[in-house]
């Protein structure tokens, strides 16, 4: 794999933004641009979580909450609330440490700018190795959690998104475990491709509020019912919020690889097109959903 922007395959060129790049390059960048974007986006969400319902713990008024959670805090169900509360606290824990835990994989096992020290990389080592206990924990917990609140308090739009947002919680536990057996077995390769099925599902709930926030601006909601907040958009929405990005992802694995040239090329463009249309899903979502219930 080439990794200097200045390896340039003089068959397969791609020019982005004035630069000719080769196939491995283009490919690279175009994952780093996503995974840039996401990161930004997914932390803008953690701000609005730590910032709306850590702000309005913090001053005593829980009642907030019920303003933007279908059901919230609800009198007399003491475990019902004190779940919630757990719940909005790992999901700040879990958004914060995924794209950490990628970050720090990275490093240990040779990625990053290539000035990092052999010590500082040997460094970050143990740091990986808390951060993704935690994170582990962290997934099962809330993926427990989240069931509990789905089973005792039903879910916002219905039998569709009840299947699809269980089946979340499923696929997070089930990435969890493959990606510590195999980090167990010291197989670093499959590990890290677990490891990216693991990040890619727990970002589901953040892939639908992007996901919705952009038919929102490109279609005005077209298969959305705004009063039940059902329709033939949501349902297929709950199931592609993780299942959409998971194929991309394993189509951009085997494009690494084992694709050739026009393959890369292709897979890296199309990475660009997803990740512009995330980074305005991303921006509609702050502006349309976060911000305002600060
Ligand atoms: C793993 C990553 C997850 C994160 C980061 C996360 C985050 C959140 C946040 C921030 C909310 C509050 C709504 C909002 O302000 O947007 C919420 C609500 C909710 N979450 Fe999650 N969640 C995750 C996974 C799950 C899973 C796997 C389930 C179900 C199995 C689940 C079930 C729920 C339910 C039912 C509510 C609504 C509570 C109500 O009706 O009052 N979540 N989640």
């Amino acid at each position: 794999m080439t990794d200097s922007i200045t390896d340039v395959s003089p068959r397969y060129p791609a020019r982005v933004a004035g630069f000719m790049l080769g196939p491995d390059t283009a490919l690279k960048a175009a994952a780093r641009l996503w995974f840039l974007v996401a990161v930004i986006g997914q932390w803008v969400f953690v701000y609005y979580i730590l910032a709306f319902y850590g702000g309005s713990a913090v001053r005593g008024d829980l009642a907030a909450w019920n303003k933007v959670l279908p059901h919230g805090i609800i009198a007399g169900d003491t475990l019902g609330n004190v779940a919630i509360a757990t719940h909005l606290l790992l999901a700040a824990i879990i958004t914060v440490g995924g794209p950490l835990q990628l970050v720090l994989g990275a490093i240990i096992t040779g990625g990053g700018p290539p000035q990092l020290t052999p010590k500082f990389r040997a460094g970050a080592r143990p740091f990986h190795h808390w951060n993704g206990r935690i994170y582990m924990l962290t997934a099962f917990a809330i993926s427990l959690v989240g069931l509990y609140m789905v089973l005792t308090r039903g879910v916002i739009g219905g039998p569709a998104q009840h299947v699809s947002i269980s089946l979340n919680a499923v696929l997070i536990m089930i990435c969890a475990a493959m990606a510590l057996r195999h980090a167990l077995a010291r197989e670093i390769g499959p590990h890290r491709r677990w490891a990216l099925r693991l990040f890619i599902v727990v970002s589901g709930v953040w892939f639908f509020r992007v996901g919705l926030m952009l038919w929102f601006f490109l279609t005005g909601g077209i298969g959305v019912d705004f009063e039940t907040f059902t329709g033939p958009f949501l349902t297929i929405l709950g199931f592609a919020q993780y299942l959409l990005p998971l194929a991309i992802l394993e189509l951009y694995l085997r494009t690494r690889d084992r694709a050739g040239a026009p393959g890369k090329l292709a897979m890296a463009g199309g990475l660009f097109v997803v990740t512009g249309l995330m980074g305005l899903g991303i921006f509609m979502a702050t502006m349309g959903m976060w911000l305002p219930r600060l």
